[in-house]
């Protein structure tokens, strides 16, 4: 599954971030069958973007952490001896690699907080849109090939946030 224009639009104007060599690894992880993080990401800032717009937040700030909020290197598709699991370890080690790009607190915080419920709370608007985003793109990559609800919810949630 492809990026649109809009979200290549995106991935242009944040280059200081998604031009750097270890976040283009990224594009090395798989993720939700059909794609890779860094798309995800991508797509997660797109959309939670969308949403800061909607309801006057942080509009930066919140694509800013949002493409960040999966930044782990560890291939978790792969056998590998990293300790814990990476359902709880990976925001953490995102908020600690995203340091690179001079988080404030509110977005380490958003890092940090979106896997909830199964981490901590979100406590910003920046926080809560991360979180809604990702679970809405991480539905829509993970039935991107079941051709029945291609047809019709994820259709959906495709022409509302994707494009
Ligand atoms: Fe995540
Ligand atoms: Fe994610």
């Amino acid at each position: 599954m492809n990026l649109s224009k809009e979200q290549e639009l995106l991935v242009a104007d944040y280059s200081h971030i998604t031009y750097n060599r270890d976040y283009l690894s990224l594009r090395n992880i798989r993720r939700h069958s059909y794609t890779n993080t860094f798309d995800h990401s991508v797509r997660v800032a797109y959309l939670a973007g969308k949403m800061a717009e909607y309801i006057h937040a942080d509009v930066d700030s919140t694509i800013k952490a949002a493409l960040l909020h999966d930044f782990c290197l560890t291939n978790y598709n792969e056998e590998n001896d990293h300790p814990g699991w990476y359902l709880f370890y990976h925001p953490v080690e995102a908020a600690e690699n995203a340091e690179a790009f001079d988080l404030t607190k509110q977005e380490r915080r958003a890092i940090l907080s979106h896997m909830f419920p199964m981490a901590m709370v979100p406590t910003s608007k920046i926080g809560w849109m991360i979180t809604l985003s990702d679970k809405i793109v991480a539905v829509y990559e993970k039935t991107y090939g079941v051709k029945k609800i291609k047809d019709r919810s994820v259709y959906f949630l495709h022409r509302l946030a994707f494009r």
